[in-house]
């Protein structure tokens, strides 16, 4: 049997709650050589080699570790001195082993309607950096044509794909990504390399996002594309408000309801674990038009926003 067939079998006919652990997969990486063409050095700006099964820098002043096909160019100055990032990095990666099949369902409107209204959900035969891609499952739940594409995942954290997005999204297994561990603020991508960059829900946990925008216009080709999506910080009164609104309360609703607060107070899942709070996207707008970003599309909705800047 294939390894494909395997992974089918272990979740054919098996008892999936909503609230429970999943079971984790590891992304479908290709291997570093075969896009080390766009990378360079984050300290020096030089081209990278591979020698002894680690990536260094043409004058070999610099190395980067690779294992398991993932390249690893975290700056150590950011993880050891932002306390703050730090510590909210701990508490958010407490939520990442607590992520449910209902927090998927939930978000998958959201996510098409982004990815409709910027029209990048048809793109075929980019290039895609997608920065705090997490899990990298918006490979293929953002993108209609994954296969067409040459995707990167580029995080300062390892995390695998659950088995809710396997589930969904054959192609997970079927279509490769690039798997980097980096920092937005540092990206390990040469100048005028990639056409798209793209923040989905993670510009809010960064440590320093003008930092990322800065990176993101250096790193995109001419007419590239940069997209920032993510929530907007309403008071919780109003979120509140809304919710009960459009609650339709029945016994099985309720009985969700309780279950899903006891999974999170089980895990321990964390209300809050962004390091920035934007109450409107104009702070992020600004800074793109501040290093040469056109604005080609905004929009803020209900208690989201995105931004589609162009190079
Ligand atoms: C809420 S998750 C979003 C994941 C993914 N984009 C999605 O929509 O499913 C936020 C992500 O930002 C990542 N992150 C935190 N700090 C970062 C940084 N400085 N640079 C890049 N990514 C970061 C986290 O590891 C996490 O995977």
């Amino acid at each position: 049997m294939n390894q494909i067939a395997n992974l089918y079998f272990e979740l054919i006919d098996k008892q999936r709650n909503v609230y429970q652990s999943a079971t984790l997969y590891k992304q479908n990486r290709n291997s570093v050589d075969s896009y080390i063409d766009v990378l360079q050095c984050i300290e020096t700006g030089e081209s990278l080699e591979i020698n002894k099964g680690k990536l260094t820098n043409t004058s070999h002043t610099k190395a980067y570790k690779i294992s398991d096909n993932i390249a690893d160019f975290r700056d150590q100055v950011i993880l050891k001195n932002d306390k703050k990032w730090s510590r909210l990095n701990k508490k958010f990666l407490n939520y990442h082993k607590s992520l449910t099949s209902y927090a998927l369902m939930r978000n998958l409107p959201l996510t098409h309607y982004v990815s409709a209204q910027t029209e990048l959900a048809n793109v075929k035969g980019k290039s895609i950096v997608d920065v705090g891609a997490g899990t990298g499952q918006s490979q293929c739940s953002f993108f209609r044509y994954p296969e067409d594409n040459t995707y990167f995942l580029v995080d300062p954290n390892i995390r695998l794909l659950h088995d809710q997005f396997i589930r969904v999204y054959p192609q997970l297994l079927e279509t490769k990504m690039n798997h980097i561990l980096s920092h937005a603020e540092k990206l390990p991508f040469k100048d005028n390399s990639v056409d798209i960059v793209m923040s989905l829900a993670s510009i809010d946990h960064f440590a320093d996002y003008k930092a990322f925008i800065k990176e993101a216009h250096r790193v995109l080709k001419k007419d590239g594309k940069l997209l920032i999506f993510s929530h907007l910080d309403v008071p919780l009164g109003g979120q509140i408000l809304t919710k009960l609104k459009t609650l339709k309360l029945s016994l099985p609703v309720l009985l969700e309801i309780i279950a899903r607060k006891l999974f999170q107070i089980s895990k321990r899942v964390s209300v809050d674990d962004h390091t920035l709070h934007f109450h409107n996207s104009r702070p992020m707008e600004d800074t793109m038009k501040e290093v040469g970003f056109k604005i080609d599309k905004k929009e803020e909705f209900m208690r989201y926003f995105y931004l589609l800047g162009q190079k």
